[in-house]
């Protein structure tokens, strides 16, 4: 177990397609997964994916209960998905704040689908599947986006609300509405 760095924006890795995974309950995918809390918990964040740290296969991370960078979250549950399918809910997006792990300092407003119902294995290889809206439904677009090669900025239609932290928010504390994996 180890805090592994984090890739940030401009790594080709970054920008791949993940693999899925092939074998559950491995001790590589339990030691990928143990250095994948370890990371997202030492830097405070709701989710984190494999590509993240420089492993381009089918894992995402995502949590929230009370984190201090988000006082005003909802809590989503502690999860471990891999080998992801969304099917959006409905046609409805919904814009909010979103922060990364791969892009530090930067907020940006991103459009996404309001609900949806998302699919996948647990490490042991259980089946999850669940429907789901909000900020949980946010967090699972931004981490899956990461196993397709998508950062968040790609997903901006305003770059006018894309920017540093502080320059976008001088006087106020962030924005409570922030995925930040
Ligand atoms: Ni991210």
């Amino acid at each position: 177990m180890a805090i592994r760095p984090v890739l940030r924006m401009g790594a080709p890795g970054l920008w791949e397609q993940s693999q899925p995974v092939s074998a559950f309950d491995t001790p590589e995918l339990a030691a990928l997964l143990a250095d994948m809390q370890d990371t997202m918990q030492a830097l405070n964040g709701a989710g984190l994916a494999a590509p993240q740290i420089g492993v381009n296969v089918q894992v995402v991370i995502f949590g929230v209960e009370k984190n201090p960078r988000y006082p005003d979250a909802e809590e989503v549950p502690h999860t471990v998905l891999i080998n992801p399918l969304l099917d959006p809910v409905g046609e409805e997006m919904e814009e909010g704040w979103e922060g990364c792990l791969s892009i530090p300092g930067m907020r940006g407003v991103v459009p996404r689908f309001k609900a949806l119902r998302y699919r996948g294995f647990d490490q042991g290889g259980r089946a999850i599947d669940r429907t789901v809206s909000g900020f949980h439904a946010r967090v699972v677009q931004h981490e899956v986006d990461h196993l397709r090669g998508i950062l968040y900025p790609l997903r901006i239609r305003d770059p006018r609300r894309f920017g540093f932290i502080e320059a976008l928010f001088p006087e106020a504390s962030q924005p409570s509405e922030t995925g930040n994996g």
